[in-house]
C-alpha cells in the first residue's frame, strides 16, 4: 500500500519494473560498481487520477551539474518551442503592459531565447547547473534552483507577480505537486496564466509508449488529474491543446478560477478520457500485459538477430532507451553500441546494461544491419536525414505502438 502524493488515498501499485538506474545517468567503467537503483513501480489512483511512481530517486540525484539532456540538439524540438512562444505571447501578451514571463525546467534556454529576442521580461528557474549555463551564456537570465513554494515566495518579493509561468517536460518531474501547485498560486498575477506540456497519459495507454515511465517522470498526466490536482489550489483548466512531442504530449493551460473563459476542447477531452477508460483500473491491468507482450516480443527478436550475427545499433541514448533495456533484459551482446549525438553521453556506457554510447559518426562511418530507433518520438526527423542508411539496406527496429521491423 501506498499514499497517492496528489490525494492522499491509499493505493497498490499495479507494476513492478524492477530495479532501474538513473535515466539519465550514462556512466564511465570505474563508476558501474557504485551505480545507483531504486525500485520501479507503478499505481493508478481512482481517486484523483494521478498515474505515479511509487518510489522516485532523490531531484540531486537526477538533476545536477552533469546533466545529460540538452533540449537544443533537437532542430524539430526548437521549432516546437518558437511555436509554444508565439501561443504564449500572442494569446495571453496581446494587451498587456510589460508582461513578466518564468519558465521551469528553462535548460539551455531553447524556449525562454524567444522571450529574450522578443524584448519580454524573463526568468529562468533551471537547477541544473551545466544546462543552465548555456542559456545564460546567450543572455537568458536564469537562475539555478529547484522550484518550489519557499522559491515562489522569494521570487514576488524579487521580481513581482508574473503573467504567465510556462513549463515543458518538467511538472511531471516534480513529485510535490501540491507544493508547486501552492507556488504557482502565489507567484501568479490574479489574472496570470499556467501553462505546462508533458507526455500525455492517453498516448502512453494507447502505444503501450512504457518507456515514458522511469525516474524523472514522476506522473504521467491526464486533464483528469492534473485539474483534480490544481483545482486544489484555485486553478482552474481553461484550455488543453495536444502535442505531438515526445510521442505525444499536453499542453495544459491554467489561470485562477474564474479569471479566463474556458474552452469547450476541456470538457471534450474529459468525456474522451473517460471513453478511453483512464479512470478505471482494469484500464492499467491490460496495459500492464501489453507492456510484457512487447518486451517479450523485443527480446526475442534482438536474440534472433544475435543468433544470426546481425549487427544491431541503437539510435539515440534517450532516457526512453533506460527503461526499454532494463526492463526487457537487453544486454551488450545484442546492441553493439548506442549512437547519439550529445558530447557528454559520448564514450559513456548506458545506465543499468552499460551498452556503450558512441558518437553519431560511428553510425555513419560503420553503418549496422539494424538500428534500433530509441528516439521513436524523434523518427521524422530522423527519417528525415537517414535516408542513405534505408537505401543501403539498413532496417529500422521499432517497438511503439509494436515491435516491427520496418521494410
Ligand atoms: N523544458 C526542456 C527541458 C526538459 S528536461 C524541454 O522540454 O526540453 C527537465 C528539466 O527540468 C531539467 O533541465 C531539470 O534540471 C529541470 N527541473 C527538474 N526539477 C525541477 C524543479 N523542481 N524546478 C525547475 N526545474 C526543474
Ligand atoms: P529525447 O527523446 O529525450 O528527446 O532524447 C533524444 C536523444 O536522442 C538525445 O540524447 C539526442 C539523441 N538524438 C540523436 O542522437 N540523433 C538525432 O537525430 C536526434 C533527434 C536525437
Ligand atoms: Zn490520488
Amino acid at each position: 500500500m501506498f499514499n497517492c502524493r496528489v490525494c492522499n488515498h491509499q493505493i497498490e501499485p499495479f507494476m513492478d519494473f524492477g530495479p532501474m538506474p538513473i535515466a539519465n545517468g550514462f556512466l564511465k567503467k570505474e563508476e558501474f560498481a557504485e551505480e545507483y537503483f531504486f525500485r520501479m513501480e507503478v499505481a493508478f489512483c481512482d481517486h484523483c487520477g494521478a498515474f505515479q511512481l511509487v518510489e522516485q530517486p532523490d531531484a540531486q540525484r537526477m538533476f545536477h551539474e552533469n546533466y545529460a539532456f540538452f533540449s537544443s540538439l533537437s532542430k524539430h524540438m526548437q521549432i516546437h518551442f518558437k511555436a509554444y512562444a508565439d501561443f504564449v505571447m500572442e494569446r495571453f501578451f496581446a494587451g498587456r503592459k510589460d508582461p513578466f514571463v518564468v519558465e521551469l525546467g528553462s535548460n539551455d534556454g531553447i524556449m525562454l531565447r524567444n522571450f529574450k529576442e522578443a524584448g519580454y521580461r524573463h526568468l529562468g528557474v533551471e537547477p541544473s547547473e551545466n544546462v543552465a549555463d548555456v542559456a545564460r551564456a546567450q543572455g537568458i537570465q536564469t537562475i539555478s534552483e529547484f522550484f518550489n513554494l519557499e522559491l515562489a515566495e522569494r521570487l514576488v518579493a524579487e521580481y513581482g507577480h508574473a503573467d504567465a509561468v510556462i513549463c515543458a517536460n518538467v511538472m511531471c518531474h516534480i513529485p510535490d505537486i501540491n507544493n508547486v501547485a501552492a507556488g504557482m498560486a502565489k507567484l501568479l498575477k490574479p489574472d496570470g496564466v499556467l501553462m505546462f506540456e508533458d507526455p500525455y497519459l492517453g498516448d502512453m495507454i494507447a502505444k503501450t509508449s512504457y518507456d515514458q515511465i522511469y525516474d524523472e517522470h514522476v506522473y504521467i498526466f491526464s486533464a483528469t488529474s492534473v485539474s483534480w490536482a490544481f483545482g486544489q489550489h484555485g486553478l482552474e483548466l481553461i484550455d488543453v491543446l495536444p502535442q505531438v512531442t515526445h510521442g505525444g504530449s499536453m499542453r495544459y493551460v491554467f489561470a485562477p478560477k474564474g479569471s479566463h473563459a474556458i474552452s469547450p476542447n476541456v470538457a471534450a477531452l474529459l468525456e474522451k478520457e473517460r471513453a478511453q477508460g483512464l479512470h478505471k483500473a482494469e484500464t492499467y491491468e491490460q496495459f500492464r500485459r501489453n507492456c510484457e507482450a512487447s518486451r517479450t516480443a523485443l527480446f526475442g527478436l534482438l536474440e534472433r538477430l544475435h543468433q544470426e550475427g546481425k549487427r544491431v545499433v541503437g539510435y539515440g541514448a534517450t532516457s526512453k532507451s533506460t527503461t526499454v533495456l532494463n526492463y526487457c533484459g537487453i544486454r551488450p551482446e545484442h546492441i553493439e553500441f548506442i549512437s547519439d549525438t550529445t558530447p557528454i553521453k559520448q564514450g559513456k556506457y548506458s545506465p543499468g546494461v552499460h551498452i556503450p554510447v558512441r558518437p553519431y559518426e560511428e553510425f555513419k562511418q560503420n553503418p549496422p544491419d539494424y538500428a534500433l530507433l530509441f528516439a521513436w518520438n524523434h523518427a521524422v526527423e530522423i527519417f528525415e536525414k537517414e535516408g542513405a542508411f534505408t537505401a543501403d539496406g539498413g532496417k529500422w527496429i521499432t517497438f511503439v505502438p509494436e515491435v516491427r521491423v520496418l521494410e
